[in-house]
């Protein structure tokens, strides 16, 4: 192996990535008095979530009567009664509070007549526990809300003397011989140099994986960075068979036309100019939940009423909103429609299919962010010093099916609990831990061993064939057939990519090798959703199999916990939903009966 001289770094904490939920615990955990490091592969605020469009849910009431039991309710249901209730009353009840704290910080959101923040309606989220009409929940600016919110957030971490390193790539988490984290490897893209940071707490915070998909709405640098790293140092993923497509993803580029454009009044139509929604959700319509929107969609053009020449999409309609609506509340899809679709939103439908968006599942944690190894004895062991948040975790807010504007406040409600539990667990009169050098040799090997790869498999051919199995066998329907056709196909490639070709072999701006190490994170992440889901024998949330339509609580309401070895043997075990609320109703909470499991219409 080649020599590399290593650069130490010492912190209290360490966060990995820089969006949302990165931004949110590197600010808390700087207000903490604790010395903070955040590392990420892009500048902050071209991290992913600058990307969210639609807005952040949370029961201000702005526009009407709502109250955080409601929102409660909804994302219970709209997880098909596989999220964990003690995160969703945390998330839902400290949401509020969390959009005005944003709102101090300086986000511009849109406003209302009386200068209050604007609430737009949003998929899956209504009043009264489900019986009432939607509800105005969804708080944005614009339709740029994760970017006003990053900006924001960054802005706010400087103040705080958070210190910033950019443009490092993450390679390989250092666990020490009891099992826990104590800090991580880096690569500095611009200059070569490899960085040891040692740190009292790590947080993964590295967004989600949703370029394992050919065609997705996230960033070519979704590329499950954490699930990667988790998984090589012997810890599971949570929930990886739940994969969200969004129902409008632009024809052909996969890129994000917000939700919040059937929010303001937009609908979907087939070949034959029906509001096919009306047929299938009569309650909600195209406000139903997006695995249910998605599904219809999918429904419609099999059936032989999708548009265009294929007939292999649905047209989004909005060119019926008044032009200020657009103008305010839209500016930014009517720019994507133009530039990628062609389309000039006020005189034409927008092509839209639903596209891979969101991971819900990830590395496995609790409200507080730290990271869960779930032994038989103990399903909810700690993992020391290391936390997940974001779309890299699953803390179960989301269950089966996220509800749109969920993640932006899971984001912000959980990176800030992580940084309340990390001033807790964190002692910064401490001594900064010092993992095992062994670790560091065996990640170097790891990382050297990439960079000399002389096989014949170019990375590129070896990502498409990856994406293009998950986009056909893992889809928004699943079957036997082609589940068992996924697992076979991604482990033949987990195989075959010790056959790759690496060309590059320098350090500086080697984007040769940032793809192939991104590549073997991306495998970590599709081998576990496709094991994951050919074991899961139900329907649920974003999970449709057409060999098991019905939802099967007895046997299967419970969380998949996936692992996998170096040579790709995925073992699975499962572990207890949370299904008690942190308060009970004596005391405020929600009463029992109403998230009790039932149908899930719409
Ligand atoms: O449709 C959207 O604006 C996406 C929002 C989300 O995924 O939460």
């Amino acid at each position: 192996m080649a020599a590399y001289e290593i650069i130490e770094h010492n912190y209290d904490v360490v966060v990995v990535g820089a969006g949302g939920a990165g931004l949110r615990a590197t600010l808390g955990m700087a207000q903490q008095g604790l010395r903070t490091a955040c590392v990420s592969k892009v500048f902050p605020t071209r991290s992913h979530t600058v990307a969210a469009q639609g807005g952040i849910a949370a029961s201000l009431g702005n526009m009407g009567p709502d109250n955080w039991q409601w929102h409660m309710y909804d994302t219970v249901k709209g997880s098909d009664w596989l999220g964990d209730n003690d995160t969703i009353e945390y998330v839902t009840r400290h949401a509020p509070e969390a959009v005005i704290e944003l709102e101090h910080y300086g986000v511009p959101f849109s406003r209302t007549e009386e200068g209050k923040i604007y609430q737009r309606p949003f998929g899956g989220h209504t009043t009264e526990f489900g019986e009432g009409p939607p509800v105005q929940r969804t708080c944005a600016a614009a339709d740029r809300t994760g970017h006003a919110m990053l900006h924001t957030l960054y802005g706010r971490s400087l103040k705080e003397k958070a210190v910033f390193y950019i443009e490092y790539f993450a390679l390989d988490l250092i666990m020490s011989d009891d099992g826990a984290c104590t800090g991580l490897m880096a690569w500095k893209l611009d200059d070569g140099t490899i960085h040891r940071f040692n740190a009292k707490m790590v947080v993964l915070a590295t967004g989600g994986a949703g370029r394992t998909y050919f065609s997705a709405t996230s960033a070519h640098t979704c590329t499950g960075d954490g699930g990667g790293m988790a998984t090589r140092a012997g810890l599971p993923m949570q929930d990886q068979e739940f994969v969200q497509f969004h129902p409008t993803g632009v024809y052909g580029a996969g890129v994000l036309i917000t939700e919040g454009v059937r929010g303001e009044g937009g609908y979907l139509t087939n070949s034959e100019g029906e509001r096919f929604m009306e047929r299938y959700a009569p309650t909600y319509k195209d406000l139903a939940s997006r695995d249910v929107v998605s599904r219809c969609m999918t429904l419609e053009i099999r059936e032989g009423r999708g548009v265009g020449p294929r007939k292999d999409h649905i047209h989004l309609n909005l060119s019926h909103l008044p032009p200020e609506v657009i103008h305010e509340r839209l500016p930014g899809i009517a720019e994507s429609a133009r530039i990628f679709a062609g389309v000039d939103v006020t005189k034409e439908p927008i092509p839209v299919i639903p596209t891979a968006h969101y991971n819900m599942g990830g590395i496995p944690t609790n409200y507080w962010g730290e990271v869960l190894n779930p032994t038989k004895d103990d399903p909810d062991a700690v993992v020391p010093g290391l936390m997940a948040v974001g779309e890299a975790a699953s803390a179960s807010l989301h269950g089966a099916n996220r509800l749109g504007s969920n993640s932006l406040i899971d984001l912000v409600v959980l990176g800030r609990a992580a940084s309340l539990r990390a001033g807790k667990v964190v002692d910064p009169e401490s001594e900064v831990p010092k993992g095992p050098d062994a670790e560091v040799e065996r990640i170097m090997e790891r990382f050297d061993g990439v960079r000399h790869m002389d096989g014949d498999l170019p990375t590129a051919e070896a990502r498409l064939r990856m994406q293009r199995t998950m986009q056909e066998d893992a889809a928004v329907f699943r079957t036997e057939e082609t589940l068992k056709q996924g697992c076979e196909k991604i482990s033949a490639l987990w195989k075959d990519m010790e056959n790759l070709s690496v060309s590059d072999r320098s350090l500086v701006w080697n984007t040769d090798l940032m793809e192939t190490l991104e590549l073997q994170n991306l495998m970590a992440n599709a081998i576990t959703t496709v094991y994951s889901a050919e074991a899961r024998k139900e329907s649920r949330g974003a999970h449709a199999r057409e060999d098991y339509p019905e939802r099967d609580d007895k046997n299967w309401r419970k969380h998949t916990i996936a692992w996998v070895d170096a040579a790709g043997k995925v073992s699975l075990s499962y572990r207890h939903v949370h299904t008690e609320p942190l308060t009970p109703p004596e005391k405020g909470g929600i009463d029992p009966a109403k998230i009790a499991p039932k149908k899930r219409v719409y």
